[in-house]
């Protein structure tokens, strides 16, 4: 299985941090963003990673994080031209990497500490699939995607920010794929904000029957928000002091 970490887009919502740097460079706690889904993807298992990033700052990731040998990997890049492309489309960008591969995506964004490998261990042998992380999320969801499952725990909906969010289970940036994510993409089109939706690609699987979903226990996605930002460096901080992290 191969890994992919998105650290592309523009980052707006943390304006003005990120005029002059990535998101995923920001600091939290004591390390940059981008080393939390690296050493997520490390205690997966993952051996080689791509990181795909928007042009401007692609070359402060290679000072930062060279060939990955520091975290026991081997890294790759990949440019996103267009940073607001979509997570679906900077996923598409890495098909060649995968080499036919199932890819395991965590956006660049995303800390946790589950322990994905008994997982992957799972749909390593399982023939076609995605698989989905929810977390809940009782007042919070709507910022997010939002799965909706139905009492025998399987997914039922998807959806993307929704106005009136059907359930409080917020859809967390951690995806497993088939190869066949790379054929789902080319069949996408642009939402209404002109981005190829990782929730779109998501319901293909959904419409398959082919996509399960697993809940964890706890999650920040850091780059949301300043306040956001400001309780992933709290929390952060709590768990590496208490060895959870
Ligand atoms: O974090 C979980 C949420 O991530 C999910 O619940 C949503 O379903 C999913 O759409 C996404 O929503 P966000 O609004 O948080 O996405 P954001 O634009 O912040 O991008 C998430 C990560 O993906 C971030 O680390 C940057 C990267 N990214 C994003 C876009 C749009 C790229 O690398 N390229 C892109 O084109």
């Amino acid at each position: 299985m191969k890994g992919i970490i998105l650290a592309g887009g523009l980052a707006t919502r943390l304006r003005p941090l990120t005029w002059v740097t990535n998101k995923h460079l920001l600091p939290i706690y004591n390390k940059p963003m981008i080393s939390y889904p690296i050493e997520s993807m490390v205690k997966a298992g993952i051996k080689e990673i791509l990181v795909s990033t928007s042009p401007d700052h692609a070359g402060d990731f290679a000072n930062l994080l060279k060939d990955g040998s520091d975290f026991g990997v081997h890294l790759y890049y990949s440019i996103q031209n267009n940073p607001k492309g979509g997570i679906a489309n900077a996923i598409g960008l890495a098909e060649e990497f995968t080499q036919k591969e199932k890819v395991l995506v965590i956006l660049g964004d995303n800390i946790f500490n589950h322990n994905l490998k008994p997982t992957i261990k799972k749909f390593e042998k399982q023939e076609k699939g995605a698989i989905v992380y929810g977390v809940r999320m009782p007042n919070t969801a709507k910022q997010y995607g939002v799965i909706e499952l139905n009492k025998k725990n399987r997914v039922f909906s998807i959806e993307e920010k929704p106005e009136h969010p059907k359930s409080d289970i917020a859809q967390v940036g951690i995806y497993m794929y088939d190869n066949r994510v790379f054929d789902f993409i080319r069949n996408l089109s642009p939402s209404n904000r002109g981005e190829l939706e990782v929730t779109d690609l998501n319901n293909l699987y959904l419409k398959e029957g082919t996509l399960k979903c697993y809940l964890l226990d706890w999650w920040v996605d850091a780059g949301t928000s300043f306040d956001e930002l400001l309780r992933a460096n709290n929390l952060v901080a709590d768990k590496i002091k208490n060895h959870e992290l």
